[in-house]
């Protein structure tokens, strides 16, 4: 099979797939004549799937996004306005969790997901680690504490981290500020070669949290957790981030204890309209 094949009995002619084509790879000459794709095409061809997507007639396959591993879009799944933004709106940080641990088919499934936000020149290069359990969320959150008492030694009142004292003050009374007693952790990493690898991660670490409330979960970004990861790097064998993963961040996940009943309003945008 060839990268590309092309259903002559289904294919219409259009040259659709050819001017979706991000890297132009595919040559539409006219209606007289099929698309096809451009000498050593192989190798440009983003495996974006946009020349299987775009195709309305289903006679656009490609060897690496197989026609049948791309369902159709259903329209009657699809969100109006009004079910768009009050879906992108209700997501919240969730601070509090049932005890209950989160089973591992649905964080599968969240990444599962998670797997199709974009990613710069569709890379992909995104990987995950998934730490379960409180107890080890507990001794992770408890490194973070010893890093802050570290950094109070040298400073008691750090100008920039002023809310360290506090946090150190809620850890010694029994309560974990960092990763709020969640029950699972979810690491987003990517490594040095993606130049666009924090972008990438939080795309992904974005729509994981976005599709989260569909199974019931709570998520929070782990930013207490990052600024130590990034202040003492021995810090990232705790959540099992390798040498070469420059790029990172986690989010806490578990069953929502909380509730929301309105849309919190948010600062006016500043645009610059030029
Ligand atoms: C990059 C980033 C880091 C964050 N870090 C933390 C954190 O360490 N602890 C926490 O409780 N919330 C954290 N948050 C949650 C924010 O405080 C929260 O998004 C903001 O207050 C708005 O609330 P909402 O997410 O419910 O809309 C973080 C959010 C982002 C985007």
């Amino acid at each position: 099979m060839t990268l590309l094949n092309i259903d002559k009995d289904m294919c219409k002619q259009d040259g659709l797939c050819a001017a979706d084509c991000p890297t132009g790879i595919i040559y539409f000459k006219d209606k007289n004549h099929y698309p096809r794709l451009v000498p050593k095409g192989e190798t440009m061809c983003l495996r974006c799937g946009h020349c299987v997507a775009v195709c309305p007639h289903g006679a656009m396959d490609h060897a690496e996004i197989p026609l049948e591993a791309c369902p159709p879009i259903d329209k009657a799944l699809t969100l109006n306005e009004a079910q768009a933004e009050q879906f992108l709106r209700s997501r919240r940080s969730v601070r509090q969790f049932k005890k209950r641990d989160v089973e591992r088919d649905v964080v599968q499934r969240l990444i599962e997901i998670a797997r199709h936000a974009p990613t710069g020149s569709n890379l992909q290069l995104v990987e995950w680690v998934v730490i379960n359990g409180r107890e080890r969320l507990r001794e992770i959150s408890g490194q973070v504490i010893d890093w802050m008492r570290g950094v109070l030694k040298v400073d008691p009142q750090p100008a920039n981290r002023s809310y360290m004292p506090m946090l150190v003050k809620a850890w010694d009374a029994g309560q974990d500020t960092v990763l709020r007693d969640a029950p699972c952790l979810v690491v987003a990493m990517a490594p040095k070669a993606d130049h666009n690898g924090l972008v990438n991660l939080t795309l992904a670490l974005s729509y994981l949290e976005l599709a989260a409330p569909v199974f019931g979960l709570g998520t929070c970004w782990a930013g207490l957790l990052q600024g130590a990861l990034l202040s003492d790097p021995d810090l990232k064998s705790a959540v099992h981030i390798p040498d070469g993963y420059p790029h990172h961040y986690a989010l806490m996940v578990g069953y929502s204890r909380a509730r929301y009943y309105r849309l919190p309003a948010r600062k006016a945008p500043k645009i610059h309209w030029k």
